[in-house]
């Protein structure tokens, strides 16, 4: 089979394309044949040598993909061959609170990843994907729809008729735009580009900000609540945005911390003086995938797809990604 190994690189050239034996499933494992993978901002981050985590020399890279399960090994009775599945990010934690050791076996990171033509998993660390989706879309979902999902679901959830406030037209933020509205909440969306901002309309934010023309956007924010603030806000950035994300949301509202860029400059205290409660999201666990899933499925959500890439061109969407001009999300067709 063929398959991508990585050597980090700060010049994004060390993804090498490699034949090696396709892997056999042992007990309680099953063998996907992976159809489609996709990127998020950490894989370029992990390939540039940029992440936070080290990583072995040789990692198979990435953390999303879908595919059919073609063999099982003995004891799998959890699923079935022939079944469309993704893999979680976090093959550990299926449910309940996270435990530290969970975020150190991330696919793509602690882990080996899922860009190749055929992966194992245990068969506990698998999620079935909604019929509608095709295996393109479906490999959307393990990092950034479920970091969507849990920073809207997994603590306080977001309740019908509730602001939220979401940074950003990438692959995270498009996902909590969509689950927000099916949620039935008012959406504010901030985007550096009016380009992006018309694109959106497809989905149909309640209100949009251009965060460069306006970057006093908290105060933009505010105004389209009455002044009052959002009840929710999902920071993708980190880092200086964290102070106007708690500026924007109202006393006592609620920060999704999803982002981590340096947060020199950042004043604590507004925590405080805001009273506000800012959570920190790793991704989700296999029981949150099945509950979006479950959404998904109801309200016939579609992922939303920038740039789809041949498997033997996968260093294009790296490139794709580091350029950081799209919209959505962007797939990496195996086979
Ligand atoms: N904690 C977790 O578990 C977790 C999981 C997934 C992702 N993340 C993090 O979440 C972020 C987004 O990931 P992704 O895969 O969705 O990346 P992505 O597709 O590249 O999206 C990045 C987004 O950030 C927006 N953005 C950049 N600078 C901004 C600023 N100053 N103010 C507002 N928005 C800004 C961009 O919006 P425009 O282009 O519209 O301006 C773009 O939509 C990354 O930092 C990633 O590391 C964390």
């Amino acid at each position: 089979m063929r398959l991508y190994r990585l050597t980090p690189s700060p010049e994004l050239d060390g993804l090498r394309l490699c034949e090696e034996p396709v892997p056999q499933p042992g007990p309680r494992e099953v063998l996907v044949k992976i159809h489609a993978a996709s990127l998020n901002r950490r894989d370029v981050m992990i390939a540039t040598g940029g992440f936070r985590h080290a990583i072995a020399s040789g990692l198979i890279p990435a953390s999303d993909a879908a595919g059919e399960i073609v063999a099982l090994g003995e004891g799998v009775g959890r699923v079935a061959l022939g079944e469309r599945v993704c893999g979680a990010f976090y093959p550990t934690w299926l449910s309940g609170p996270a435990q530290q050791a969970d975020g150190t076996h991330g696919l793509g990171g602690g882990s080996p990843g899922v860009l190749a033509e055929y992966r194992v998993f245990h068969e506990d660390a698998v999620v079935r994907f909604p019929a509608h989706l095709t295996y393109q879309q479906a490999a959307t979902l393990p990092c950034a729809a479920l970091t969507a999902w849990n920073a809207l679901f997994g603590g306080p959830a977001l309740r019908a008729g509730e602001c939220v406030l979401i940074l950003g037209t990438g692959g995270v933020s498009i996902f909590a735009l969509q689950f927000a509205k099916a949620a039935g909440a008012e959406t504010i969306v901030a985007s550096s580009s009016d380009a992006k901002l018309a694109r959106l309309a497809a989905i149909g934010p309640t209100h949009t900000i251009n965060y460069r023309t306006a970057p006093k956007w908290d105060r933009a924010a505010r105004d389209l609540t009455s002044g009052l603030g959002v009840d929710h806000v999902v920071d993708v950035v980190g880092g200086e945005t964290l102070g106007r994300s708690i500026l924007a949301a109202h006393f006592g509202g609620q920060v999704h911390m999803v982002g981590a860029q340096p947060f020199d400059g950042f004043d604590p205290r507004l925590i405080l003086l805001r009273n506000v409660a800012v959570r920190g999201v790793m991704v989700g666990s296999r029981a949150m995938f099945e509950a979006m899933n479950r959404t998904i499925a109801l309200h016939a959500i579609a992922p939303v797809i920038s740039a789809t890439v041949p498997f033997e061109n996968a260093p294009d969407a790296y490139r794709l990604m580091d350029a950081a001009d799209h919209f959505g999300k962007i797939v990496i067709t195996v086979a």
